[in-house]
């Protein structure tokens, strides 16, 4: 059974949070509102990567969690998608004995498959480098959908036990969630987005069932160790009840 779901099982919480996800928006504002190119904001918003991994690191957080690029965002002009894969690229290739050094785990989510071999290749590798680290687990969800995710585990789920079609009564969370994406990981208990708007963007539509939702409108780029911080002293004040009432909490019997 899975340990994460937060709708059958009511899941241990912690002052820090265990896992946190963060949509990390507003790279292109933050760079139209300097008069640079929107890749600029990208560029910069890696920095703002190296910070927070680090700054989680040193507070804890088991599972991080980044939307780095959305199945919907090949929507945008060519050139942008194209700076971003390099992007990709590029990162990966430098970052990885610094995620060694600090006893980081790299996962990739989302659908690998639409990426070039070299990207594929370097994704791989990386995994495989960091695979014996367990300071902190960081994810990269890379052309992930919360609804692609759904999908794929579903499909997974139905080719590996066919017999499940013909009695789909039988199917219920607990045989959907191993085949999830980040069956790996409990489900976020903090979710944050940068950049002010307030919308899950088709990120973990599934896990986010019961995460605590954080709305911030500092830029990616501008993301720092202390606007984790208030983030986190903001996940402290929030009385995570799962279904149950506040008395029940003061007084468990
Ligand atoms: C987030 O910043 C990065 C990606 C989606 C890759 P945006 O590029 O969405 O920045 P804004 O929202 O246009 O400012
Ligand atoms: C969500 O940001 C995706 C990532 C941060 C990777 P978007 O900027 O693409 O989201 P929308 O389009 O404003 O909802
Ligand atoms: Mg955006």
């Amino acid at each position: 059974m899975s340990p994460s779901s937060s709708t059958r099982t009511i899941p241990a919480t912690s002052q820090t949070p265990r896992h946190v996800a963060i949509i990390m928006d507003g790279n292109g504002r933050w760079a139209t509102q300097r008069h640079l190119p929107r890749t600029a904001g990208h560029i910069r918003g890696v920095h703002a990567v190296r910070r927070v991994v680090e700054a989680c690191g040193r507070r804890g957080v088991e599972y991080l969690t980044l939307f780095a690029f959305s199945s919907e965002n090949w929507r945008r002009p060519a050139q942008e998608v194209s700076l971003l894969m390099r992007l990709f690229v590029r990162t990966l290739e430098r970052e990885v004995d610094r995620l060694v050094a600090q006893g980081v785990r790299l996962r990739v989510v989302g659908d690998l498959g639409a990426f070039d071999d070299k990207l594929r290749g370097l994704i791989k590798s990386a995994e495989e480098r960091t695979a014996g680290q367990s300071a902190l687990t960081l994810t990269i969800a890379a052309n992930y959908g919360g609804r692609w995710d759904v999908l794929q585990a579903m499909r997974a789920l139905l080719t590996a036990h066919p017999e499940l079609a013909a009695q789909p009564e039988q199917i219920d969370e607990n045989a959907l969630d191993p085949w999830l994406a980040m069956s790996y990981a409990p489900e976020p208990d903090l979710f944050i987005r940068t950049g002010g708007e307030q919308r899950i963007s088709n990120f973990l539509i599934w896990q986010l069932a019961y995460t605590e939702l954080y709305f911030t409108d500092r830029y990616w780029p501008d993301f720092r160790a202390d606007d984790v911080d208030q983030a986190f002293a903001w996940y402290r004040g929030r009385e995570r009840r799962f279904g149950r009432t506040s008395a029940q909490l003061a007084s468990p019997t």
